[in-house]
């Protein structure tokens, strides 16, 4: 799309992010771990045009149309015990949320950190962490306006929910500005960014089929524990779940 200018946007980012676009990468997150393994500062934000083998959770691949979508991942080295970190991933679902909430859009989270708009996925984050750093990965479809076919009955863009195009770069920066406050949330302050990712979980209250361990379950979803898991009411009774793979909403 014309006029979109990530430059003047980049100028106004909060501490400490700055952008490195990229016209070309297999895997924003695979380049950004070399760069953080070569001693890069946090807060760079590596974002590719054209993202040619992006991956996304459990070794999926992720598809981006070049120029459409964004497709980038973030750098940072948090103060925060590391066992505490996997707690980026949901703040990071939580900032996507609320950034496309700015935008007039009604996101929600489908626990752990996609994110649905009107049970179609709009993005997907995959973080993942080396001995000192976290990368965090977004995939977010902006203006895509036909998918592949094996993603197209569960994808949707921004343009295709609102009907107009969007400039990534607006998107990008609020983006960043949401996750600059909320990625400080998962030592003393994780209860209030659960609240907020609870009031958008669009899991809770429905009935759910999912892999768990390798083994498939099918209950009620009854919420998010204090410690963020999903609470899960199975025929065998309560389950909390650290991690789970292709949760799917199953009729009543
Ligand atoms: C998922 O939903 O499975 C996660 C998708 C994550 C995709 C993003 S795109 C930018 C970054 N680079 C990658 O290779 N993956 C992430």
């Amino acid at each position: 799309m014309a006029n979109e200018d990530f430059n003047s946007m980049a100028a106004r980012l909060p501490d400490p992010f700055r952008l490195l676009v990229r016209a070309h990468s297999g895997s924003t997150n695979d380049e950004l771990r070399l760069l953080a393994e070569a001693g890069t500062e946090e807060g760079l934000v590596l974002l590719a045009e054209n993202q040619t083998a992006g991956r996304g959770r459990r070794g999926a691949a992720w598809f981006s149309s070049p120029g459409e979508s964004l497709a980038f991942s973030v750098l940072l080295r948090p103060e925060e015990p590391k066992a505490w970190w996997p707690r980026l991933a949901l703040a990071t679902g939580l900032a996507v949320a609320e950034a496309l909430e700015s935008f007039g859009l009604e996101a929600g989270i489908k626990w752990p950190n996609d994110i649905w708009i009107r049970q179609r996925k709009v993005a997907g984050i995959l973080v993942e962490s080396g001995k000192d750093f976290v990368i965090i990965g977004i995939g977010l479809n902006i203006n895509t306006l036909a998918f592949p076919p094996e993603i197209a009955e569960a994808a949707t863009s921004l343009h295709l929910e609102v009907g107009r195009p969007f400039l990534r770069p607006d998107v990008l920066g609020v983006i960043l500005h949401c996750l600059s406050s909320r990625r400080f949330q998962i030592g003393s302050e994780f209860g209030a960014l659960l609240d907020a990712v609870r009031l958008r979980c669009v899991l809770t209250g429905h009935r759910v089929s999912l892999l768990s361990s390798n083994s498939l379950k099918i209950g009620w979803v009854e919420g998010i524990s204090s410690a963020g898991e999903l609470i899960l009411r199975t025929q065998s009774g309560i389950e909390r779940l650290i991690q789970a793979d292709e949760i799917r909403l199953q009729p009543l």
